[in-house]
């Protein structure tokens, strides 16, 4: 194994390349901590402004959507968070979920071409998960006065490292190309695409990157059930819409919308590489 999959992230030559920018101006570097989240949204209590990133080598407690436990060994991958402070309602902030996984997959493609995204957050390479987005709200009162985007990349980590119930369906950069990533460089990327599509997202809206999303996807055209805690939604994929729902048609023709939900491909079909 090459040294450097073993060594901690270089923070000062990251430090150097964020100087001036927005996100990462202020990095917080733990070589290992619970879940960057739990960090960031303790500063962001404490007045953290927006912008300020927080990374780990290693994390005892990574936290993946629906209470699920993100596998965070020490010194492989990527785990980061930034403390947003978006001026607008509650009810949109779900859609900063899709603009930062629109973000991390535009970052992942300058590394693997054969980069998707599956509706709502995962990012995948040939079918395997390499990346998850975890956005969480900080409210006062109504107002939304914070939201936690938490970013875990796969860059470095071996398929025998997973659990062996995540071997078939996770996987990293390192498995996909044969090559060892820069964290320091990956890292620095990244910031500079989720501060780009930010600033898109607060001035135009999502709808102004939605094609941009759809151009990535991995589900077009895939025939899809979608389960939440209540429902459970079938029908062919059509795209999103400008609001971040997944539009799908059903059996009968009709169009349905998708405000949340665990996607997965019917009969296996996966058009372009879900
Ligand atoms: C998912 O389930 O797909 C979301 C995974 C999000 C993982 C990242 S790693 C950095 C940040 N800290 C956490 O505890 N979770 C997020």
């Amino acid at each position: 194994m090459p040294i450097s999959l073993t060594m901690p992230l270089d923070v000062a030559a990251l430090r150097a390349r964020r100087a001036g920018t927005r996100f990462g101006a202020h990095i917080e570097y733990f070589a290992e901590t619970d879940s960057t989240n739990l960090v960031a949204e303790r500063l962001a209590r404490s007045g953290a402004g927006e912008g300020t990133v927080v990374i780990a080598d290693a994390q005892t407690h990574g936290r993946g959507r629906l209470g699920r436990h993100w596998v965070s060994p020490a010194n492989r991958n990527l785990y980061l968070s930034v403390v947003l402070r978006p001026p607008m309602a509650p009810e949109d902030a779900p859609k900063l979920a899709l603009m930062a996984g629109l973000a991390t997959a535009e970052c992942v493609r300058e590394w693997c071409a054969q980069v998707r995204l599956k509706w709502p957050n995962d990012i995948l390479i040939d079918g395997r998960k390499v990346s998850g987005l975890l956005a969480e709200m900080g409210m006062e009162g109504e107002r939304l006065a914070h939201v936690i985007l938490g970013v875990g990349v796969n860059l470095n980590i071996e398929i025998e490292e997973f659990p062996e119930e995540l071997r078939t369906k996770a996987g990293s950069l390192l498995h996909a190309t044969g090559r060892e990533v820069d964290r320091v460089a990956f890292t620095d990327r990244l910031l500079t695409h989720l501060e780009t599509r930010y600033q898109q997202f607060i001035g135009e809206g999502f709808a102004s990157m939605r094609e941009d999303w759809d151009a990535l996807s991995s589900l077009h055209g895939a025939r899809v059930c979608v389960e939440d805690t209540r429902h459970r939604y079938e029908g062919e994929v059509l795209g999103l819409a400008d609001d971040g729902t997944l539009r799908l048609r059903d059996a009968a023709g009709n169009e349905l919308r998708v405000v949340a939900g665990d996607v997965s491909v019917v009969d296996g079909y996966a058009p372009r590489g879900s």
